[in-house]
């Protein structure tokens, strides 16, 4: 009998876009089909976890086997996201999360036009919580996996990133490639270097991370 990769651990995983609210039937959000992290949670729960994920507005069915809450805004995502990390073995946060919200955004709709003619809204910006990094502080919190979709200095960028959020574990890959796409190709990031894997359908590259990760947690045990 052979256990499965990741049996009887709790994953938590984000994806999608978030959406953030200028009024009541307009936001700004990230472009996110939120592929690659439904992906993700699929191969997790064949590897034999117990998924939960949050995710931002797509058009996807919710993988089979999978809890999913669903969320707008990122604010709402880190609510969600910190209220079950202390739940969590592993953290793949997956999703494009807005960097930030509109802190003028209006409860009624907004006109278009009034007597003077066109209104274009002024729209306030403030930064919204860096989920990831909340996470990857937390005493004793989950093993956290991060995210990086670049556009130009892929390596350089990503391995950066990983040691500012202080994760042991970032999913590069490019931006231009892997939005709306079907294939995607990663570059892994640890502290020892970076692995590239090649262009691969999502769902495979997402088992190919999968056993990245079992493989980094059985080390570590
Ligand atoms: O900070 P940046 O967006 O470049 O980093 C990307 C990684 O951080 C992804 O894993 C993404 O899910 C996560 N992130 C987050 N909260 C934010 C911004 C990014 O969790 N506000």
């Amino acid at each position: 009998f052979q256990p499965k990769l990741l049996s009887g651990k709790r994953v938590l995983v984000t994806a999608g876009p978030t959406a953030e609210r200028v009024d009541p039937v307009r936001v700004i959000s990230n472009r996110s089909s939120g592929k690659t992290g439904y992906a993700i949670a699929r191969a997790a729960r064949e590897a034999g976890a117990d998924i939960t994920l949050i995710s931002g507005p797509t058009a996807l069915p919710c993988p089979y086997g999978v809890k999913r809450i669903n969320v707008e805004s990122a604010r709402e995502m880190h609510a969600h996201v910190l209220g079950q990390a202390h739940n969590a073995d592993i953290f793949i946060s997956v999703a494009a999360v807005a960097d930030w919200h509109i802190s003028n955004a209006s409860e009624q709709k907004l006109k278009k036009t009034d007597k003077n003619g066109p209104q274009p809204p002024h729209i306030a910006f403030a930064p919204n919580p860096d989920i990831l990094a909340e996470v990857a502080a937390l005493k004793d919190g989950p093993w956290c996996v991060g995210f990086a979709a670049e556009t130009e200095n892929l390596h350089e960028y990503a391995q950066a990133k990983r040691q500012r959020k202080n994760i042991p574990l970032l999913v590069g890959n490019l931006a231009q490639e892997a939005m709306d796409a079907d294939t995607t190709t990663f570059v892994l990031f640890d502290q020892n270097g970076h692995q590239d894997l090649p262009l691969l359908p999502k769902q495979q590259a997402a088992r190919e991370l999968i056993h990245a990760i079992a493989n980094r947690l059985s080390d570590r045990a």
